[in-house]
């Protein structure tokens, strides 16, 4: 089994943005974290972030190509605006668990819309880092349950 961790805009700058919102931790950190995580769960990880639409509509259609299982998708700010990205996620038809690491729901108003929301399988918000290891065991369930 193997999932793409896929991550949007200024995750790269992890423990540096917003420390108050977003935590200390980087990026490295956190693909750190994810590879840890993966060992224990006997599964395949590739990492993917991008500040760009357009790459992460690409970084979608090519999971599909390589046979990936399932995605564990932070679209941060793309999250409240992108169709296209939605499109993406929806047509390729791979698990996708959404990923927000602050608690978008106790945010500004224009965080309350999320078009990557209704096509994903699930949502985690506000977890923190854990929220990407959640998903990886949402979407492992999820796979195991289905074979
Ligand atoms: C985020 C929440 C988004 O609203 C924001 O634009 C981000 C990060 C989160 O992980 O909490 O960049 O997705």
């Amino acid at each position: 089994m193997k999932f793409l961790i896929l991550n949007g805009p200024n995750i790269n700058i992890l423990g540096v943005r917003e420390p108050e919102i977003y935590g200390r931790q980087s990026y490295d950190d956190l693909r750190r974290l994810v590879s840890e995580h993966a060992k224990e769960l006997g599964v395949g990880v590739e990492f993917y972030q991008s500040n760009h639409e357009g790459d992460l509509v690409d970084a979608i259609q090519k999971a599909y190509f390589d046979g990936i299982d399932g995605i564990v998708f932070n679209p941060a700010a793309y999250t409240h605006t992108s169709v296209a990205i939605a499109d993406a996620v929806k047509g390729v038809g791979i698990p996708t668990v959404e990923v927000h690491i602050s608690e978008v729901s106790k945010r500004e108003a224009f965080r309350q819309v999320s078009y990557i929301g209704a096509v994903a399988a699930h949502t985690i918000t506000g977890r923190g880092l854990a929220g990407y290891t959640e998903a990886m065991d949402y979407l492992a369930k999820l796979l195991g349950e289905r074979k």
